[in-house]
């Protein structure tokens, strides 16, 4: 089978929350985490097939979700898991919001590493939880966790640490040994580890993805994983998300806490996530290949082509995190947008200094970017 990503497809006056930032304005648009690519052909069909039969009423998951989503997790990740553990939701980031309200009481702490995707910053607050951030370090030219700077954040009302895994927006792929290292002074220090996993399936260095609450029945235990196929199959306006959360008091508190307030998914959301998972993998697999020349073409260019800027390889996701502070720019977002390119601003992840790039495109698209880029910073 064939997959044409080269495709352009016009998404402006199509409601896209990403084009339309810049209606009537020449900006290539690189900011917000979808894509630029039709979802696979299997999930137009089942949303045509629930379109068709006409009637909308309240949705549960189709039977056969289960069985799908628990084979995939043993072939992808190794990870048996009990169909009894599946929450369904609406999204990652009410779950993030559930997460910070169902531990401990208002005035607690939320630990998160930074930079990070705004919502890990704004859960907590939003939630009357004090916000403890902890900066990632780099070592070997690669971000990772503090580990002794989060022991000394920890605190005697810290609950909950929000992790992203991989890790949005540096783009790391974790190895076990680093996991294992922030999940189990979590467990030591009875902190409940809720691990984002959204990019779970978007590894682009050939290595797998190990889900932290694989790690050890301990470490499941006290581990709250957040997943969808949205970012993969590029479906994340169909909102279909859930948690996987095997500690039997985790998921009570976790359920109570989003009692009537959080929605379940659609019918539309299941009825894609189930032919996304089912029948996606050929179109998943091509997307890789395509994703990773993208990459390799934005590492080059920014890192080669474009004195002022580095980035570091982008193991996992379609995001590159670009330093910008060799050119001591006031507002590198604003700077890159006056030249056509709408970039997300590193400040809003406590990243100044710093913009993510989504390569999630056409590479026709992607390049047009780059070379807008590129002649801006040639004219500083
Ligand atoms: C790490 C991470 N979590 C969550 C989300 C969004 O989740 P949702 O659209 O399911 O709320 C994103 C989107 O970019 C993300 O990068």
């Amino acid at each position: 089978m064939s997959f044409d990503f080269d495709i352009i497809i016009e998404r402006r006056g199509t409601d896209s929350l990403k084009w339309g930032r810049y209606r009537g304005r020449d900006i290539v648009p690189m900011w917000v985490a979808d894509m630029d690519f039709r979802a696979p052909e299997p999930v137009i069909e089942a949303l045509h097939r629930r379109v068709d039969h006409g009637v909308f009423g309240y949705a549960g998951p189709p039977a056969e979700l289960k069985d799908v989503l628990i084979t995939r997790m043993a072939q992808m990740y190794g990870w048996t898991i009990d169909p009894a553990w599946i929450v369904w939701l609406p999204g990652l980031v009410p779950a993030l919001n559930v997460v910070c309200r169902a531990f401990g009481d208002e005035g607690d702490d939320v630990l998160t590493f930074t930079p990070a995707y705004p919502p890990f910053l704004a859960a907590p607050p939003l939630s009357h939880r004090t916000l403890k951030t902890v900066p990632l370090i780099r070592e070997n030219e690669r971000f990772t966790f503090d580990i002794e700077r989060l022991e000394r954040e920890i605190s005697p009302r810290s609950r909950v640490l929000l992790l992203c895994s991989p890790y949005n927006p540096v783009g790391r792929r974790f190895d076990p040994d680093e996991l294992r290292r922030a999940a189990e002074l979590c467990l030591e220090r009875n902190i409940v580890v809720c691990s984002d996993e959204i990019h779970c399936d978007l590894i682009l260095d050939g290595h797998d993805h190990i889900p932290t609450a694989s790690l050890s029945p301990e470490i499941a235990a006290n581990t709250i994983t957040l997943m969808a196929p949205s970012k993969t199959f590029n479906v994340p306006g169909l909102n279909c998300a859930f948690a996987v959360i095997p500690n039997d008091e985790l998921r009570h508190r976790f359920k109570r806490t989003r009692e009537g307030i959080v929605p379940f998914p659609n019918a539309m959301g299941y009825a894609a996530c189930l032919a996304a998972y089912r029948d996606g993998e050929p179109w998943r697999a091509a997307l890789i290949e395509y994703l990773r020349a993208n990459k390799d073409l934005v590492h080059r260019v920014i890192n080669d082509e474009i004195p002022g800027l580095t980035m570091d390889d982008v193991q996992a996701t379609y995001l590159a995190w670009i330093d910008t502070r060799a050119l001591n720019l006031p507002n590198p977002m604003r700077f890159f947008e006056e030249a056509g390119v709408g970039l997300s601003n590193g400040k809003d992840f406590q990243g100044p200094g710093y913009v993510r790039l989504n390569f999630g495109c056409p590479r026709q698209t992607l390049l047009e970017g780059l070379e807008r880029m590129k002649s801006a910073v040639a004219r500083l």
